[in-house]
């Protein structure tokens, strides 16, 4: 196995590696034995992901000694609540884990938020490794610590920052996801490049047709260099208080899309998708983007298989969504707008000027 990159988090004391290698799932003991002490091990994942990976990975902790504790939940956003998260627990107690035994979150975001709480959580907090097994889950969720759960008011609304030990991304697991699931967790991709990285932007544009073919070395790139940069934006704020808010480029639109299609016609990335073309017009419209930026994003999004155009919605049920979500601070609504491709800005907008602004991109009519 040869790994194509190891990431740095650096946050002082809770500081640790994102470990990227095609493959990596097969030999998952033998790194942690090298890199993290640990004692026993849960590992949380759903059954699709037991039936595709759980077979490697608890032959791979196995063969290092370890007698790996399977606890499968079941799958889907739906399934992201309070009550799985005792049922992680009841099997953490009932198998008697202590304060230094620890938790393996294999899968996408779901499994990762959610392993990741029950860590934080559990005896006031234990050990994780997350293995993520999506695009969105191996570019964003694995890395930063922000774990929790969905309530039935709201997505995410209950949680904790609590950095895992380790991250062990296998990029070779994404050739089992579905092509949409897929690029969907494509346009995360394409955010880092806008919000940060414009050699990267310029990458993606030269590589998409090789991407969407799940070329591996194609893919292992951007995989890396999306840790690398979210990495970075981490570092230089942990628990969200400025910087890493520009993560939410496209996310602002992207949830109302998302909220007021009801969550079933849209996945996240392709809301998202959507969103950054949105938040990119606004940025045009405030004069602080050309026109032709955000024509390269759509060139971009569009070449990947992902939707640009805004669906037909009552622009006051989107400020309706936008004036309850949280990236609302002190009644004003925060937006990321480009400035240029690899800078953004955030800023508020005047919900009268966002009127005037959703109103002129003629989505309901
Ligand atoms: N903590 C963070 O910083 C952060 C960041 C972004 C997203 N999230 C959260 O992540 C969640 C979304 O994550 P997601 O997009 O990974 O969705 P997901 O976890 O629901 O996974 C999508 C689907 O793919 C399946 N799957 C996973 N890996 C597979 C594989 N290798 N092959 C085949 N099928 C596979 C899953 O079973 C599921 O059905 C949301 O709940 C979101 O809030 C968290
Ligand atoms: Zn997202």
């Amino acid at each position: 196995m040869e790994v194509l990159e190891r990431v740095d988090v650096a946050l002082g004391k809770n500081s640790y590696q994102v470990l990227i290698a095609d493959g990596l799932l097969s030999c998952l003991g033998a790194e942690l034995q090298s890199l993290v002490k640990i004692g026993r091990i849960a590992v949380v994942t759903n059954p699709k992901i037991d039936r595709l990976y759980g077979a490697r990975v608890r032959k791979s902790l196995e063969e290092v000694g370890y007698e790996p504790l399977m606890v499968p939940l079941p799958s889907g956003e739906r399934y992201k609540t309070l009550r799985s998260i005792s049922r992680i627990y009841d099997a953490l107690i009932q198998n008697r884990f202590e304060r230094s035994d620890s938790l393996i979150a294999l899968g996408g975001g779901v499994i990762g938020d959610m392993g990741g709480f029950a860590a934080a959580t559990f005896l006031r907090g234990i050990s994780y490794i997350q293995c993520p097994t999506t695009v969105v889950a191996q570019v964003d969720a694995s890395i930063g610590g922000k774990t929790g759960v969905d309530h039935p008011r709201g997505k995410n609304l209950v949680g904790a920052f609590h950095q895992p030990r380790l991250v062990c991304t296998d990029p070779s697991s994404l050739k089992t996801l579905s092509k949409r699931e897929y690029r969907a967790g494509l346009a995360e991709v394409v955010k880092y490049g806008v919000i940060s990285d414009a050699d990267f932007f310029a990458y993606l544009e030269e590589n998409s047709a090789a991407i969407l073919s799940l070329d591996s070395e194609k893919i292992g790139y951007c995989i890396s260099r999306s840790a690398r940069l979210k990495a970075e934006v981490v570092q230089s704020d942990e628990h969200e208080s400025g910087r890493r808010k520009i993560l939410n480029y496209g996310h602002t639109f992207g949830h109302a899309i998302e909220t007021l299609t009801g969550y079933s016609q849209y996945r996240h990335g392709e809301a998202v998708a959507v969103g950054m073309v949105a938040a990119g017009e606004l940025s045009v419209e405030l004069g602080f983007l050309g026109e032709q930026v955000v024509q390269r994003q759509i060139t971009l999004l569009k070449a990947l298989g992902l939707p640009t155009e805004m669906p037909n919605l009552d622009p006051e049920e989107i400020l309706n969504v936008m004036a309850s979500d949280k990236k609302v601070s002190g009644g004003e609504i925060y937006f990321v707008l480009p400035e240029k491709i690899g800078a953004v800005r955030l800023m508020p907008v005047e919900g009268k000027q966002l009127r005037l602004f959703l109103k002129s991109l003629a989505i309901y009519n």
